[in-house]
């Protein structure tokens, strides 16, 4: 570990049955002696609660805490995360487990981070049991206060699903078709809010006993099941997990920028940590492609230039036996010297260790996009008039544009306050909340320049149509009213014609779209459309706000997000060749600018002058030579009165 530069281990994250062999039988003697060791030779401790696979004796002696599928199947025990999340029997068995652990390691010189549970819902993001059931009317019984109110929300009139009593209501289990699609969304809110009420039961015990040292639990990156606005405000550092899929390195690249940037904006800008990643393989995906040389260290890089302080793995040493044992290791099975990849571990280790000065710097963001759980959730229930409107695709679509230009977006909250943004981005917001739209209606009015694409403000919270006029709360702000919406077949496109004559392909959808103030960028071209404005524009107060009724082709989308772009006066990092992305992070210790090189091929590329961050060699300015999947971090000389 040493050889590699480790100074941080996350510790027994599934040691539950050896941490407590029995109902009252505990042994902590080996996590001791591993915790001394390590305290010894000068690493740190990322202690795991060690609650993410309940131990055999635990199921056996109560199986009603396995979790149950909407269909009635209970899962059984033999692999992990085999817990109903409301049980009281797995809460109180992990609470107590908590209790004994940290007081047993609460003045240990090692500790110096709690990791709770393991990527929770990740096998297991709800259960439909009766406990279950019971849990979900209490969660309602808060929400709405009477049986009327709930009614009202779920528009229970509509087939004959009026409720007369609490005891009535069930989790949304497999029905003869679609269950109320209000039921179906509180019960989303609800499983995400069970899973962070067992990691809220954890860290108020860890937060009690040990007040100092701070506490996560790893994300997986957009991960569908859990709010994670709603459970980054509980953690003192945010973490993730992320797997790039080889086999895919362009879209891997840029799918790792986009979760390193939601992970940075989870956290209020503040510096993440990369909990998981793995040197080469994994094990879960069909066929498991390594990693090319150099692009686990490119990946590593790629997370600390979106804001992470820190760069970890799973695993240390790879298994014998179990379920991952084919999944790569940071010590093979293998001799370790002779693997290639041991030595990119060395190199990133030693690398890492001279970047202290970059640690608590931000990245700084002109760009905001909208980003909201419950939108999605509501977004992909069934019965829709189109279901390939996908919340991650059309975030993707935007987002993609911006990581090509070398421009650093956060994410955004829809109620969060964007004054600071020059341009806020809302590819697709299709719940929204009354002060969700009067705070993006008072960001343009205020100054603010906004692009919005179909299918936005659609539904309130309780998934009910907004009335009045798709989309009701923005048609103001937009400067036009959506009459009808006529959403494209699978692989069927329509043309886009620009007022300028370029013609663009739109896809997924189209609408019929009447101005009411807002000046037409680009007509339907072909079809019942055909002639009807696709693209808008329209100045609201002191602001403009961008509408696009269709997912245009990429070229069309970059092109009118640069417009918008120079529009607001956005600026990007660096204008590079293909393939080669620059982030920027600054804090005390000066400006650091990230050149990363994503292709598998040598570049060269514009430097400014600075001190190169990794080999302590000074920049004179003019090319720099980027090797394939190359890394430069360049701490930028300043110039005068910056
Ligand atoms: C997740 C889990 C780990 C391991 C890896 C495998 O990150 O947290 O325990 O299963 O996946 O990729």
């Amino acid at each position: 570990m040493q050889e590699a530069g480790v100074n941080l281990v996350s510790l027994g994250i599934f040691s539950w049955s050896r941490l407590q062999p029995g109902p009252n039988e505990f042994d902590f003697e080996w996590l001791d002696r591993v915790m001394h060791l390590l305290n010894e030779g000068g690493i740190k401790v990322d202690l795991a609660t060690a609650t993410a696979s309940p131990p055999p004796w635990l199921t056996h002696q109560h199986p009603e805490m396995l979790p149950t599928l909407a269909d009635g199947a209970r899962l059984w025990p033999g692999a992990r995360q085999h817990y109903c999340p409301s049980s009281p029997v797995y809460r109180e068995a992990a609470r107590s487990l908590v209790e004994r652990l940290s007081a047993r390691y609460k003045d240990h010189p090692a500790l110096v981070m709690w990791h709770v549970g393991n990527e929770y819902g990740c096998h297991v993001a709800a259960c439909y049991c009766d406990v279950s059931a019971i849990d979900f009317r209490t969660w309602l019984r808060a929400r709405y206060g009477s049986l009327e109110e709930l009614n009202r929300a779920w528009g229970t009139d509509f087939w004959s699903q009026r409720y007369s009593d609490w005891e009535e209501i069930l989790p949304p289990r497999q029905a003869p078709t679609w269950p109320n699609p209000g039921q179906c969304l509180d019960f989303l809110r609800f499983s995400s809010d069970a899973l962070l009420a067992c990691y809220e039961i954890e860290r108020t015990v860890l937060s009690r006993v040990t007040p100092g040292i701070p506490i996560t639990t790893n994300f997986m990156r957009f991960f569908k099941p859990l709010d994670y606005w709603k459970w980054a405000v509980q953690e003192d550092i945010v973490s993730d997990d992320v797997y790039q899929d080889p086999s895919e390195p362009e879209a891997s690249s840029l799918e790792s920028a986009m979760a390193g940037d939601l992970m940075r904006s989870l956290g209020q800008g503040r510096p993440w940590i990369l909990l998981e990643q793995t040197t080469s393989r994994v094990n879960w995906r069909p066929v498991n492609v390594p990693k090319r040389p150099g692009q686990m260290r490119l990946w590593s890089f790629q997370a600390v230039a979106h804001g992470a302080d820190g760069v970890m793995f799973f695993q240390w040493r790879q298994s014998r036996s179990g379920a991952e044992k084919f999944h790569s290791a940071m010590v093979p099975h293998g001799p370790v010297e002779s693997w290639p990849a041991w030595r990119e571990v060395v190199q990133l280790g030693a690398e890492l260790g001279r970047l202290d000065a970059l640690c608590g710097s931000r990245v700084p963001a002109e760009v905001a996009i909208v980003f909201d759980w419950e939108s999605w959730w509501a977004l992909e229930q069934p019965s829709k008039p189109s279901a390939n409107v996908r919340a991650l695709e059309q975030a993707r679509a935007y987002y993609e544009h911006l990581y090509r230009a070398n421009i650093s977006a956060d994410f955004a909250h829809p109620e969060a306050d964007l004054k600071a943004y020059k341009l806020v981005l809302v590819p697709n917001l299709y719940l929204v909340s009354d002060a969700a739209a009067a705070g993006l209606a008072a960001y343009v009015s205020g100054g603010g320049r906004l692009v919005m694409s179909y299918f936005s403000g659609i539904v309130d919270p309780a998934d009910q149509i907004r009335l009045g006029g798709y989309p009701a709360p923005f048609v103001e702000l937009l400067g036009l009213r959506v009459e009808d919406f006529a959403p494209l077949a699978v692989g069927e496109t329509i043309p886009v014609r620009f007022e300028a004559g370029q013609v663009a392909t739109g896809q997924i959808w189209s609408e019929l779209i009447r101005p009411a103030g807002a000046e037409v960028l680009a007509r339907f071209e072909a079809g019942p459309l055909k002639g009807e404005p696709a693209v808008l524009r329209h100045t609201f107060g002191s602001g403009v706000a961008h509408y696009i009724g269709t997912t245009l082709d990429s070229i069309a989308m970059g092109a009118l997000l640069e417009q918008a772009r120079m529009e607001a006066g956005v600026t990007s990092v660096a204008a590079l060749p293909p393939g080669v992305e620059a982030v920027r992070r600054q804090g005390d210790s000066g400006s650091f600018l990230f050149l990363l090189n994503h292709q598998d091929a040598e570049v060269e590329v514009e430097a400014a002058p600075g001190l190169d961050a990794l080999t302590g060699e000074r920049i004179e300015g003019g090319r720099l030579r980027l090797p394939a999947y190359g890394v430069a971090i360049i701490k930028e000389d300043l110039a005068e009165g910056q």
